[in-house]
């Protein structure tokens, strides 16, 4: 069965005390409304990952990931973060291959399999990032190209490695521009790289994994995009970073 996910990508926002400040009325939300059967994942910079661990302590389905790892393990690379040490400061999962990573960073679909990799051999929980930029989707070969991502990154795994990866499927041109897929948009992608999924590692394996979607999500957008049959939750950027939003997407489901 494949899980509900909602997971928070800070990017490189809040200061000591913000994060603080924000994961306690995560957490006291989280408690105080009830919420079941929704797996969290709050994805701060590295830097806030052992105080937000403490705050959020061992709070059921509600746990810590990175937003990055190194494709190595450790050694001479200076201002890196290896997945050994995201691991060892209690995270779970990591996102790996967010389109600013690609884009700003120059990260190529071979770097981003040394990160899976990485991340799986230290028993973390790749959330693996897709998505096509406008002038693709306006060309109408977003599909391909968005396909071609998981093959080039994804194929080689096993199918038991296979079985541990999250996607998120996040078009460049709604990414903070407060322009979404509509729900149908989404859904069709969705479908489409479960299928191509499928054609690699079989129906089943296919629909065990959770695909998330990501691009100004929102309150008020979550639980259309969220009733789609392919859309098992969301990587959320912007209305993470402010606690009563957060909360409402994840009760969205
Ligand atoms: P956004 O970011 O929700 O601010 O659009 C999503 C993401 O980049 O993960």
């Amino acid at each position: 069965m494949r899980k509900k996910i909602v997971a928070g990508n800070w990017k490189m926002n809040l200061t000591f005390d913000e994060g603080q400040k924000l994961t306690t009325e995560i957490v006291n939300m989280y408690k105080d409304e009830n919420i079941k059967d929704v797996t969290v994942v709050l994805n701060p910079p590295f830097v806030h990952l052992f105080p937000v661990k403490k705050l959020v302590g061992d709070t059921p389905n509600l746990f810590l990931g990175g937003q990055n790892c190194s494709d190595k393990a450790s050694g001479a690379f200076t201002g890196e973060t290896s997945a050994p040490m995201l691991k060892s400061f209690g995270a779970t999962y990591v996102i790996i291959g967010h389109s600013e990573r690609r884009e700003y960073f120059n990260e190529s679909n071979e770097l981003l399999t040394a990160k899976v990799k990485q991340a799986l051999e230290n028993g973390l929980t790749p959330i693996f990032c897709c998505g096509e930029p406008l002038e693709i989707r306006e060309a109408g070969t977003h599909e391909d190209y968005v396909k071609n991502q998981l093959t080039e990154s994804l194929f080689g795994l096993s199918d038991e490695d296979f079985a541990k990866i999250v996607i998120a499927y996040e078009p460049i041109w709604a990414i903070g521009t407060g322009k979404t897929a509509s729900s149908d948009q989404a859904q069709e992608m969705h479908k489409a790289l479960r299928d191509h999924l499928a054609s690699k590692y079989g129906q089943e394996a296919a629909d065990n994994t959770s695909i998330l979607y990501g691009g100004s999500c929102n309150p008020g957008n979550a639980k259309d995009i969220f009733s789609k049959a392919d859309v098992d939750g969301g990587l959320i950027g912007g209305a993470s970073l402010k606690s009563r939003d957060f909360v409402d997407i994840i009760k969205s489901f």
